[in-house]
């Protein structure tokens, strides 16, 4: 049987877009449908540099141009910074199958079904900018997006806290209000392009924060006082607020979790 890391490594490594969502899904259908092993072990290759389009032009995110929903382009490039987001999200669900091989099978599962889930926001994204005479590439894009799968792919203790917890959790705060802009300014397709990626987004980070739960049980440590710490540790950005406290609950936070963290947000 083929294994499923080095499938994995080959769809992550892709730099084609239509090459990398089509093999994405692909590759969830083949796990569930039993031809891809998850107990032989592969060989990770030392440094791996996700693949993205060659024609992206990445820039340090204070030279990323204004996303600002008040005008047309604006709106565009709000768009296209959130496909970038998504494109992203589909390298770092691919990573967390590939890098931390020892991982039961229904962790491989559920992040195959992220890692489509992400290609197919990715998809809507990009067929939205079109239908805006648009396309992905069009803006420079964020170059720091991948620093944190590197900076955590020592553990998967620390990936989970980090990436889904952190990073991904942020989108959980800040969408609904893109949500409402879109539908004050009569967007509404772009609305509900958005509204299905919040509710899907929430069940991603609450896979994170399940997977993060095993791992403190596995290693008999406290997770809210783990998270806090990992926090503290790797994240060195500013944290940022309000929090969307419904969403960040359903997504397995806890009221511990949300208090320090709403702290943490006011202190910046
Ligand atoms: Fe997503």
């Amino acid at each position: 049987m083929k294994s499923l890391f080095e499938s994995t490594q080959e769809v992550l490594l892709s730099k084609n877009i239509e090459h990398k969502t089509q093999a994405t899904q692909k590759l969830r259908q083949d796990f569930e449908d039993g031809k891809l092993n998850h107990e032989n072990v592969f060989q990770i290759k030392d440094v791996v540099e996700a693949g993205y389009p060659l024609f992206l032009k990445f820039v340090a995110p204070k030279d990323l141009p204004r996303r600002r929903l008040g005008s047309p382009l604006g709106k565009v490039a709000l768009l296209h910074s959130l496909a970038h987001i998504e494109f992203n999200a589909i390298n770092l669900a691919l990573d967390a199958v590939y890098r931390f091989q020892q991982m039961p099978r229904g962790y491989y599962a559920d992040w195959l079904k992220v890692a489509a889930e992400e290609a197919g926001h990715f998809q809507l994204l990009q067929n939205r900018l079109v239908q805006l005479g648009s396309a992905y590439g069009d803006f420079p894009v964020h170059s720091g997006l991948w620093e944190m799968a590197e900076n955590t792919a020592h553990d998967v203790l620390v990936r989970m806290a980090l990436v889904p917890r952190v990073m991904e959790a942020r989108g959980l705060d800040v969408t609904p209000g893109m949500i409402s802009k879109l539908r004050e300014i009569q967007d509404s397709e772009s609305a509900q392009i958005l509204q299905l990626i919040w509710e899907e987004e929430i069940q991603h980070v609450s896979i994170g924060s399940y997977w993060f739960h095993y791992l403190c049980q596995q290693r008999n440590i406290c997770p809210e006082t783990t998270y806090l710490r990992l926090l503290n540790q790797f994240f060195s950005g500013r944290l940022r607020g309000p929090l969307h406290q419904e969403a960040r609950l359903q997504a397995g936070f806890s009221e511990f979790e949300l208090a320090a963290l709403k702290q943490l947000a006011t202190k910046n």
